[in-house]
């Protein structure tokens, strides 16, 4: 919701002038580095109850996660209910008391997530905002709602498809005012809400995401539990870094890291590419019952710090040998991240690779830390590198040559 960009300081100025001539306070920078915490799609999807999110939001503090970042606890789809005869939203019986629910997450030091559609129905069939926007976002600010995913779903077909059959700019037009709508509506809750656009990456929504006021939106279609997604969306992503910045990212959907048929090296890989990517940490697993190596790579701090950067620039694929990528990240204070990724299908063989310094814009031997096994290491040019099939190098030098 509604940072527009800007640094931080100059919205403590604007407070501290606020304060000072009795005028409201502008809205609270949110989402500075992009969004951590917990989704419930990806795993529960529409079977997601209240003792799932309360067994989530446990598990974000007893496993540490919380500790390293991680604090939106986010339900998505299948909580919503019926209107009521003044309209209000109820939720429905798997959920049967949302404040309280809220103030559970809260208590716990972590903020919680809820979705929406823009449209009469969310994409499970479930009622949605359209025509309720004020409501709903007053309804949401009442329980402590701190995050919003408003998903287009349904608006395609009853408002854009509906009102503007064989007119796309017009049907373009529609959608960005739905957006707008619940923006304008979030924000005269005075609630600081993270906003989060979900359709799936059309009509360039990098571009206009920012003016309707969204911290976050989908690159893509959505994600699911195998190696041939992930990097398909990874792909998607090459072209997209200068969008990105404090208060607004790329989203290329939420984890699926310890979820479906993913190898270990396949997790550490996505996790890795979307630390990369300066992507939301949505965790999207079954956070009680994953297993250790599962939760060791949700938690490796160094991965995390590429990702929350507080530079905010997304990286960029510097270049692809092969089935080779190779994808650098700016870093705050002049350091640098690279990310070797071996893509290739073969499963059980190892990729022998040459890492070119120079095509990086470095000049001989640099010093630099593997982040997943935490050691120091020399990378000079044109060195071997045996990574394995889906598996990834991932480093940082502090000080590039
Ligand atoms: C769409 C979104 C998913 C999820 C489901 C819920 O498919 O892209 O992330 O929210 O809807 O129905």
């Amino acid at each position: 919701m509604r940072f527009r960009g800007g640094l931080p300081l100059a919205v403590l100025t604007l407070t501290a002038l606020a304060a000072f001539s009795q005028e409201p306070a502008p809205p609270q920078a949110v989402a500075l580095t992009p969004p951590m915490g917990w989704n419930s799609w990806n795993y529960f999807h529409g079977n997601v109850t209240e003792q799932d999110v309360h067994g989530a939001a446990d598990a974000l503090v007893s496993t540490g996660m919380k500790d390293v970042g991680y604090v939106y606890v986010n339900i998505d789809d299948t909580w919503e209910g019926e209107r009521d005869a003044n309209g209000v939203l109820h939720t429905n019986s798997k959920f049967p008391d949302m404040k309280a629910l809220a103030d559970y997450v809260h208590s716990k030091g972590l903020k919680l997530g809820i979705y929406s559609s823009p449209g009469p129905k969310t994409c499970a069939g479930y009622a949605a905002s359209l025509g309720h926007e004020q409501q709903d976002a007053e309804l949401y600010a009442s329980w402590g709602v701190d995050y919003l995913k408003y998903d287009l779903c349904s608006f395609r077909g009853a408002v854009m498809d509906a009102q503007a059959p064989n007119d796309k700019a017009e049907q373009m037009r529609a959608m960005e005012a739905a957006y707008t709508k619940m923006d304008k509506a979030l924000e005269a809750t005075g609630r600081p809400i993270v906003y989060s656009l979900c359709q799936y990456g059309w009509d360039a929504v990098w571009e206009w995401g920012p003016g309707v006021g969204a911290n976050l939106w989908r690159t893509t279609g959505d994600i699911q539990p195998n190696w041939d997604r992930v990097y398909a969306i990874l792909e998607e992503q090459a072209g997209l870094a200068k969008y990105a910045g404090p208060g607004h990212w790329n989203d290329p959907d939420m984890l699926e890291v310890g979820n479906g048929k993913l190898t270990l090296a396949e997790n550490r890989s996505h996790f890795s590419m979307w630390a990369m990517l300066a992507a939301p940490l949505l965790a999207g697993n079954d956070l009680p019952h994953m297993k250790p190596e599962i939760l060791g790579i949700l938690t490796n701090r160094d991965v995390i710090a590429i990702d929350q950067d507080r530079l905010g620039r997304e990286g960029t694929r510097a270049y692809a040998d092969g089935e080779v990528e190779v994808w650098t990240r700016q870093l705050a204070g002049g350091a640098m991240a690279i990310a070797v990724l071996n893509a290739g299908s073969d499963r059980y063989s190892s990729h022998p690779f040459h890492l070119s310094l120079e095509r990086l814009g470095m000049h001989g031997a640099q010093q630099a830390k593997n982040l997943w096994t935490g050691k120091e290491v020399t990378l000079t040019d044109d060195m071997p590198l045996e990574i394995a099939s889906h598996d990834i190098l991932l480093v940082r030098i502090a000080t590039p040559k």
